[in-house]
């Protein structure tokens, strides 16, 4: 742990991500208060109310005096809570930019305002849509959906803000993330086809030759603490993309995965896919600011993952 980061305020700190890290910078001995709307129960960070480094404040966003008073005195807030999820947002698009935009933007502007050093913002690969090539953190930024294209419209607004001061802005952006965690999600790639498999015997595949970048949700905990340790001025106003380069695989090849990991499982394969996303994502910078720890490698062997040294293309 730093000197200087101690008080970190979680906002979205009960959800699938964030209960995992809350969990994590407990264990380090951060002084760590999650805030949340507790859209799905207080239950994944039920067993931390027992430590004395653990608060759990229930709020919204989008409740200015909330935010400030749970920002005040921090010294770093790691931005997580959002409707998360293109089909998620889709569902109400109004309340959607009141949480994923004006709601995050309390947030940033209650740090900025109280003085809060470091802010990390959770954004997606999502926002990179439907691209060939390997692409790095300044690719052309093209989201196809109301999800992706407000993450954009955040990553814009915390780039904007003026960093005199000594604020300190820093945003991730997470592949698709899978693993066990105290909230399960169960609309994530491998965790569905997993699920499926396990349950239903039987998985569905749509399309087939969309790739997508995967990131164990441990990985993303510790992507987050990294950055926070970090020399203020190596991830000030930076982003990064988190997870592996040899972590990204088409769709169709993760079913393969699913399929040889759980035996007897039947694959149905569907032209067309509802979610076009197709991105391959480099990682190099996040590995090359801070040493990446991370979990155990999976799957085993190497023969499916993506091609790990495709040249960059030009103009990205
Ligand atoms: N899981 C992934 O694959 C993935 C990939 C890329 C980016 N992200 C980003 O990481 C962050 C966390 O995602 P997650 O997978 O943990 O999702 P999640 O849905 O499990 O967690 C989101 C949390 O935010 C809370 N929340 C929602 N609206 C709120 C509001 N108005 N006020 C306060 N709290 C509110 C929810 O109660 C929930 O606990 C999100 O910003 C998401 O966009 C996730």
């Amino acid at each position: 742990m730093t000197d200087k980061v101690q008080k970190v305020l979680v906002a979205g700190g009960a959800g699938y991500i964030g209960s995992v890290l809350c969990g994590m910078l407990v264990e380090q001995g951060y002084e760590v208060t999650a805030f949340d709307r507790l859209l799905f129960s207080a239950e994944p960070v039920e067993p931390l109310l027992d430590k004395p480094n653990f608060t759990l404040i229930q709020g919204d966003l989008r409740d200015t005096s909330a935010v400030s008073a749970a920002v005040l005195g921090q010294d770093a807030v790691i931005l997580l809570a959002a409707l998360v999820g293109e089909p998620a947002c889709d569902r109400d698009p109004h309340e959607t930019v009141d949480v994923n935009y004006l709601g995050s933007n309390v947030v940033l502007d209650a740090c900025r305002y109280h003085g809060v050093e470091r802010f990390l913002f959770a954004s997606t690969d999502s926002c990179y849509g439907i691209q060939e090539g390997i692409l790095y953190e300044d690719a052309p930024l093209l989201p196809i959906s109301l999800y992706g294209r407000l993450k954009l419209a955040m990553e814009k607004e915390i780039l904007l803000r003026p960093t005199d001061n000594g604020f300190c802005p820093t945003i991730l952006r997470l592949a698709t993330v899978y693993g066990l965690s105290p909230r399960m999600r169960f609309d994530l790639i491998i965790n569905i086809l997993t699920m499926h498999a396990v349950i239903n015997k039987k998985i569905k595949i749509f399309g087939g030759k969309q790739w997508r970048p995967l990131v164990d949700v441990k990985d993303v905990a510790r992507g987050f603490i990294a950055a926070l340790e970090a020399p203020a001025d190596k991830v000030r106003g930076e982003v990064f993309n988190i997870g592996h380069n040899d972590q990204n695989y088409q769709i169709g090849q993760l079913g393969q995965l699913v399929t040889d990991v759980i035996p007897g499982v039947a694959t149905e394969t569907i032209d067309q896919p509802p979610d076009l996303r197709d991105y391959h994502v480099n990682f190099d910078k996040a590995q090359n600011t801070w040493a990446s720890r991370r979990s155990t490698p999976w799957p085993r062997g190497s023969t499916t993952s993506g091609p790990p040294s495709r040249a960059r293309p030009s103009g990205t």
